[in-house]
Order: C-alpha cells, then structure tokens, then sequence
C-alpha cells in the first residue's frame, strides 16, 4: 500500500532529521549537551510523539523517555517497531513508535524513536475501507452482471417465444416493443419489418397464384371437355379439325400465359447484367410498330411513329421489346375502331418512350392496380388477355431503373418510359435507382 509506506517513510525522515540534531548538540556539548537537549526535547514535545534514550558504555540510562535498550536486532532498514508505554501525564499508554540507533564516539548510545501509532491506525483503517470497498464493488458487479443476464435472457426469449409462435402458424405475431429505443428495440423492429416483408410477399405470391390456377382452369377444361366429345362422338374429320383447332387455340394461350409469367420473373430477378447493351428505342419503336400493323389494320387503327433521330439507351433488347410491344398492343386492343395511335421515341431530359392511344384510358385511382399481375379492369371479357402486359412493363421498367408513368391522354392513356440519363446507365447505375412511379 503506497499511502501506508509513505507515512513510515515520513517518519523516518522525521527520525533522521531529528537524530542529526542531537548528533550536532553532541558534537558541540557532549555527552551532557546530548543530554540537554533529549531533556529538552522530550519536554517540550506537544504532540507527544517522540521518543529518546541515551546510555552510556554501561547500558545505564543517561536520559530519555524510553525505558531500555531494545534486546533484539532492528528489523527493516536499522529501525525498531517498538511497543512502548507512555506513563507520562496524558501520555498515550501501550502504542508502536518506530526508533532507529545513532552510534556516537566515546561508546555513549542514542535511540531517537518517532511514534506511528497514528499511522498504524490509518493503515489499517484504509485496509479495511478497501477490503470493504472490493467486497462492495464485487458484489455490486455480481448482482449488476445477474440482473443484467437476467434482463438479456428475458429481452431473447421473448424473441424466441415470438418466433416459435410464427413457426407454429401464427404469421400474424410481432415482438413486442420496450419502447427504450435500445440495440434489442432495434433488433426487433427490423424483425418486425423483415417479418412484415415477407408476410406481404407471401400474401402477393398466394395471389399470383390462385391467380395462375384461376387462369388456367378454363382453357384447360376447355380442352379437356373438348378431348372428352372428340372420344364419345362419332365425329367426322372436318369437326375433328374443327375441335384441335380450338383446342390448340387454347393451348397457344396457355403457352403465352406462362412465358409472360417467366418473362416478368426474369425481368424481376434482375441478374441479367451481362445482358446489358446499347439499345436504339427509335429503331425499337419502328421494329414494334412494324410487327403490330396488321392487328392495327384490323381494327383500322392508325399508329403513327415520331423516332427519327436515335435514342440509346443501356438496356435488355428483348425485355424493351417486349415491353413496348404489350404497351402497342394495350393501345391498339383498347381504342375504338378506327382510333389513332402515337409511338414515340425522344431524348427529353432523359431517354423516354411514349404509347400513347385515344381510348378510353385508365382512372387514375386505378392506374397502380393496372400494373398487378392478372389485374383487368373491365370485367366483361370482352378482350382477350390475362392482366399480365402492364406487369411486364412494370418490371421491366424497373430493371432498367425507368421510371414508368400512365397518365391522361384527354382522352386516352398516355404511357411515359422515363430512362436514366445514358451516362447513369451506362455505369449500371440505372439498374439500382429502380423507381416504378405511376
Ligand atoms: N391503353 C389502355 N387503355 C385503356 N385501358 C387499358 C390500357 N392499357 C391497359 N388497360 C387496362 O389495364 C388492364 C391491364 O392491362 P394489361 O396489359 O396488364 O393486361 P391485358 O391487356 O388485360 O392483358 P394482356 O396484356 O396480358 O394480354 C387491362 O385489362 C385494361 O383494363
Ligand atoms: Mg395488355
């Protein structure tokens, strides 16, 4: 203990300042001015706190306070712990002085001592405040650390109860909230949105496919009742042609069902990077028009382009063309005979692609849902497809990082591809930015 050696230090170098005066009166006095001052000194010594003994060559006391000459040897660094009694009026009884020899010429002895009963007082008095102290900071950091394990274990199985609660079929439950807003808040309000995620994403995907099921109940019992009259009757081959016809009809729909659902699922996953290349939307718009002519024939539509310069983009060539083909189609298959149509390519402030018809249009309220998978608004089947065009379009647009607009034609729909700037897209950056805003 650094405090404890500090005040016997200072004690000894009380006892060698003190030993060097007498050592002086000595070498001035004598033996008898030596005497003078220890009576002097153990006199006038208000503190009572120190302690002398001459004796000459004889061992017999000369002066001083202490009563003999200590039998055994100094124990540490030529000083004495002596137990001393202190009879004098008002003297402090049985307590320890430290003492230390001082040899003198002509065999007269000196002990000049220096009372640390004090010390001894104060170091035991710090050795318990410490011991107490440890044994409190030890039981303190025990309990801390158990109610700190406690509260961890608590905050973890309630975590754990939720989870086995989702596990059991309860996908509706949420780890509660302590509201303190600590790391475990935050650990359980990221499993909750992370739980809320998936919910959602299991929700869409059931949908999708009681969608799918729904879709394809009918073209298949189609089919198959068709199969079933083909095998009962007797049928000649001019009806039997009829029946395959129809039946491949059906069949041609149900191909095209599932290679949207493959095209929208791969423009979803997003892991075509490598397919990326430089894609002129002018030539695109002129290539899809082109394909589409005879459908607006058909219907006596007119389906004007305005791409006359090249408008390059970072994209997937098919994906793009197919895209915009759903949008021509949509435009075609939903304007009244004779209807106009425009298709254009242009460098605004970013690449854009526009379809844009003179039909009826969609409501705004209605335009986010257009773009679900199998979503058709006008419930009459009076046209064919599945509500599987927009959802393409959506996908794709968010492949390319596009940002996807319908909009009011007055009248009509007016549907706006709004790419990234080239340079963006050319890093790929597009593909990140991916924004769908309708
Ligand atoms: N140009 C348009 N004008 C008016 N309504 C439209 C237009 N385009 C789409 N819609 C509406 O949005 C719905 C969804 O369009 P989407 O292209 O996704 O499906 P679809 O055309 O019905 O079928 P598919 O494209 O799979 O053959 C359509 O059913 C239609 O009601
Ligand atoms: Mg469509």
């Amino acid at each position: 203990m650094a405090a404890v050696e500090y005040m016997e230090q200072q004690a000894r170098e009380t006892i060698e300042a003190d030993a060097q005066g007498l050592l002086e009166a000595h070498a001035l006095g004598g033996v008898a001015g030596l005497v003078e001052l220890v009576n002097l000194r153990s006199a006038y010594d208000p503190d009572r706190a120190s302690f002398y003994l001459v004796v000459d060559g004889q061992g017999r006391q000369l002066a001083g306070t202490i009563a003999a000459w200590p039998q055994e040897p100094p124990q540490a660094q030529g000083f004495w712990r002596l137990e001393l009694v202190d009879r004098r009026p008002g003297g402090r009884g049985s307590h320890q002085i430290l003492a230390r020899a001082v040899e003198l010429p002509g065999g007269t002895r000196l002990l000049v001592g220096r009372d640390i009963q004090d010390k001894i007082r104060t170091q035991q008095l710090l050795r318990n405040a410490i011991a107490a102290g440890t044994g409190l900071m030890l039981l303190l950091g025990l309990l801390g650390g158990f109610a700190l394990s406690r509260w961890t274990i608590g905050r973890l199985e309630q975590v754990n109860r939720t989870t086995s609660a989702i596990m059991a079929g309860h996908l509706g439950r949420r780890i509660a909230l302590e509201g303190g807003g600590d790391e475990f808040d935050e650990l359980a309000a990221n499993l909750n949105a992370m739980l809320e995620r998936i919910e959602q994403l299991v929700a869409s995907m059931r949908e999708v496919t009681d969608n799918i099921a729904h879709d394809l109940r009918t073209p298949l019992s189609r089919i198959r009742s068709r199969i079933e009259v083909a095998l009962l009757k007797d049928i000649d081959r001019a009806e039997a042609r009829e029946l395959l016809e129809a039946t491949m009809r059906d069949a041609d729909a149900l191909i095209s069902t599932f290679n949207a659902l493959l095209s929208i699922a791969r423009a979803e996953a997003g892991s075509q990077g490598q397919e990326m290349e430089p894609v002129d939307l002018a030539e695109l718009a002129h290539d899809v028009v082109e394909l589409y002519e005879p459908f607006a024939e058909e219907r006596a539509i007119r389906v004007e382009v305005e791409a006359a310069r090249p408008v390059v983009v970072r994209g997937n060539q098919q994906l793009l063309a197919q895209a915009l083909a759903n949008l021509v189609d949509n435009a075609i298959k939903y304007s009244p005979e004779g209807g106009r149509v425009r298709v254009e390519a242009r460098e605004a402030a970013t690449p854009e692609l526009v379809v844009a018809d003179r039909g009826p249009g969609i409501p705004p309220e209605l335009r986010a849902k257009a773009l679900e998978r199998f979503v058709r608004l006008q419930p009459e089947r009076s046209t064919p497809g599945n509500g599987l065009g927009l959802s393409l379009v959506a996908a794709v647009a968010k492949l390319h990082g596009a940002e996807l607009e319908l909009a009011d034609n007055r009248p009509g729909l007016v549907v706006t591809l709004r790419f990234p700037p080239t340079a963006q897209a050319a890093r790929g950056d597009g593909l990140r930015a991916a924004t769908a805003a309708v």
